[in-house]
């Protein structure tokens, strides 16, 4: 599934170094995962999200905070592939892997599961790996995916960037890509404690000249705040919450005991 950065060839992972017939060598870092991202791809120093933020998603995560978004995830993906024998499912931008462990914890699905993902920051996929001995992390930018054209059955993108071109390249003729992005009122209750007249989000445009949307699930429920981890999880992993003032903060963590998520799940295919 594998495909080498730099030539494009398929990549021989069978040892803890990966190579591709042209000998270009990857080498798999102590925690597992294994860097593919060629230095000229490289925007910044230390691309995407950082070490606290990736550690206050843990946080929350570990709380399962978004736990019915995660169930449902799994029914998708069930409904999708009663009848394969085997699965692979690719989280791109998956951060610090909550989801693509989520997943193989608990589909249950007859053959097996072969979990895999990128993140453009190291950090990302180094506590994935290090978590997640089953699943294979790699750092590369999903607007360029070290991955083989037709090898991916599900291609999971929640709150993440990435290329549809890219996407409709590597998923299988059957497969699926399953998108979650925040729907209008997503954490409203912590938006009217920062902003006067608080924006709704709306969901990214819905076209796509390769893939066509099959199903577009709104998702709602409430998420309680009364738990310190998921609470200062939640505000740590936010955008919005970063660079407020420590008053606004201290309201945020005393005013807010439930938020609600609202999210916008939509799943693609290469066909319709
Ligand atoms: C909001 S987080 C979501 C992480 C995970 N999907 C989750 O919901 O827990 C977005 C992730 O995308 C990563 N990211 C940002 N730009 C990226 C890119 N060009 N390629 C791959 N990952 C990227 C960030 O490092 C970060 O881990
Ligand atoms: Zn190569």
């Amino acid at each position: 599934m594998w495909q080498c950065p730099l030539c494009q060839h398929a990549l021989d992972t069978s040892s803890t170094t990966w190579r591709c017939d042209n000998n270009h060598t990857f080498d798999q870092a102590k925690s597992g995962y294994i860097n593919l991202l060629p230095v000229q791809n490289k925007r910044s120093r230390e691309p995407g999200d950082d070490k606290v933020m990736l550690t206050a998603r843990r946080d929350f995560h570990q709380t399962l905070g978004y736990k019915p978004l995660m169930q449902k995830i799994v029914q998708i993906i069930g409904a999708h592939f009663s009848e394969k024998n085997s699965l692979t499912v690719y989280e791109a931008g998956c951060g610090e892997g909550a989801y693509l462990r989520f997943i193989q914890k608990n589909l249950i699905h007859e053959g097996a599961v072969f979990t895999a993902g990128n993140d453009i920051a190291k950090a990302a996929v180094d506590m994935a790996a290090k978590l997640d001995k089953r699943g294979q992390f790699v750092v590369a930018s999903s607007f360029s995916l070290p991955v083989m054209e037709q090898t991916v059955d599900v291609l999971l993108l929640v709150f993440a960037p990435g290329d549809h071109n890219e996407f409709a390249r590597v998923l299988a003729d059957k497969g699926v890509l399953i998108t979650v992005d925040p729907g209008p009122e997503h954490l409203i209750e912590m938006k009217k404690v920062i902003y006067e007249t608080p924006e709704k989000h709306s969901p990214p445009s819905a076209s796509s000249g390769l893939l066509n949307i099959v199903e577009e699930l709104p998702l709602t429920f409430s998420v309680s705040l009364e738990d310190d981890k998921r609470r200062n999880g939640l505000i740590g992993m936010t955008p919005l919450c970063w660079k407020l003032s420590e008053q606004t903060l201290a309201t945020l963590h005393h005013a807010v005991k439930t938020v609600t998520a609202d999210f916008v799940i939509r799943v693609w295919c290469k066909h319709s």
